[in-house]
């Protein structure tokens, strides 16, 4: 047999297979999850996610300044209040953590594209992300305070507001409030498919967020279901979202692909706490390189069809991508 196509060829050193490379990551590809909490002086890091921090207001800008050092343009805040209540009050307080890093974090930078995380249950004190009563998360109750949180991030100065507490309606509930008040044009990136995920562990010990009764499955989507995703996403755009969001990623690549398919708006991929920590975690149990498993899930994930990357390791990544690809 004369053996005429040999894909080898293209495979032979690294400058040919770097002009066949059908994916790459960009560095404007990545957001950067950022944690503030109250206080002052406080750069900690956080047991369950090596490398990541808890900062306070005062502490942020040389973080940032790293940030944009390396190129990356977008970041997304999360906030981890002092008090917990069951409505939720430091979430939409005007001097809650998160209106206050954001009206900070636009002071110092005012180009740095500042995404907030809209949720309640890192405020709440039974930890759900709606509010609760006899132990059922009320829905329709719950819009009105998440508006009230997208308002306050949007009045701090947020440039994009990013529901991720999956109850029905919210994307329109908040975007006519955002309109009420003169904020037609803060984005709304919506957590649209987000599933019941065993991977937000990590997440949940940093932000002190785990529910204190059930689960989240009454809001959150079954691990199973691709229909329904697109039901999903269906609505949040017919409610007036801008951009999407599958999460996690690297269990829903096919939900990734998908989506990106299916419609023409930005989507985003979130590479959750427990992805990273898995990763963090295989250097020391001989699984593999961490940064070779880094650039594999980043690449996965893009190829998959993400626009948009939320990644703990933004800052590794970025820095891959300097030594590597300029
Ligand atoms: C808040 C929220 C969560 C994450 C992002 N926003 C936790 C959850 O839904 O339990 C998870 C992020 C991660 O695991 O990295 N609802």
């Amino acid at each position: 047999m004369k053996l005429i196509q040999r894909p080898r060829r293209l495979k032979k050193n690294p400058a040919l297979r770097r002009l066949v490379r059908e994916t790459n990551v960009n560095i404007s590809d990545l957001v950067y999850p950022v944690f503030v909490v109250h206080g002052k002086n406080i750069k900690e890091e956080i047991t369950s996610l090596p490398g990541q921090y808890h900062f306070s207001v005062d502490m942020l800008q040389n973080e940032l300044a790293e940030i944009i050092d390396l190129g990356i343009s977008s970041i997304i805040v999360f906030g981890i209040p002092d008090k917990k209540d069951p409505g939720a009050s430091q979430a939409y307080d005007p001097n809650g953590i998160v209106q206050q890093a954001v009206r900070e974090i636009k002071k110092l930078y005012p180009n740095l594209l500042v995404i907030t995380d809209v949720c309640l249950c890192q405020y709440t004190d039974h930890g759900h992300c709606g509010l609760v009563q006899d132990g059922t998360i009320l829905n329709d109750e719950t819009l009105e305070i998440l508006a009230k949180v997208a308002l306050s991030h949007a009045e701090a100065g947020a440039d994009i507001v990013a529901p991720s507490d999956m109850m029905d309606g919210r994307v329109g509930k908040i975007r006519d409030v955002l309109d009420a008040n003169g904020f037609i044009d803060t984005a709304i990136l919506s957590y649209s498919v987000k599933f019941a995920s065993a991977f937000y562990g990590p997440f949940r010990s940093a932000a002190g967020s785990s529910p204190q009764f059930g689960d989240r499955k009454t809001y959150q989507m079954e691990t199973g279901n691709r229909k329904e995703a697109f039901r999903e996403v269906t609505l949040d755009l017919q409610e007036g979202a801008d951009m999407v969001m599958v999460k996690p990623a690297l269990a829903y690549l096919d939900i990734i692909r998908d989506i990106k398919n299916q419609f023409n708006v930005p989507l985003a991929a979130y590479q959750v706490s427990g992805e990273y920590a898995l990763i963090k975690n295989a250097e020391k149990t001989g699984i593999g390189n961490e940064e070779l498993l880094m650039l594999e899930t980043l690449t996965s994930i893009k190829r998959a069809g993400a626009d948009i990357i939320i990644t703990y390791f933004a800052k590794d990544m970025a820095r891959w991508i300097r030594r590597n690809q300029l």
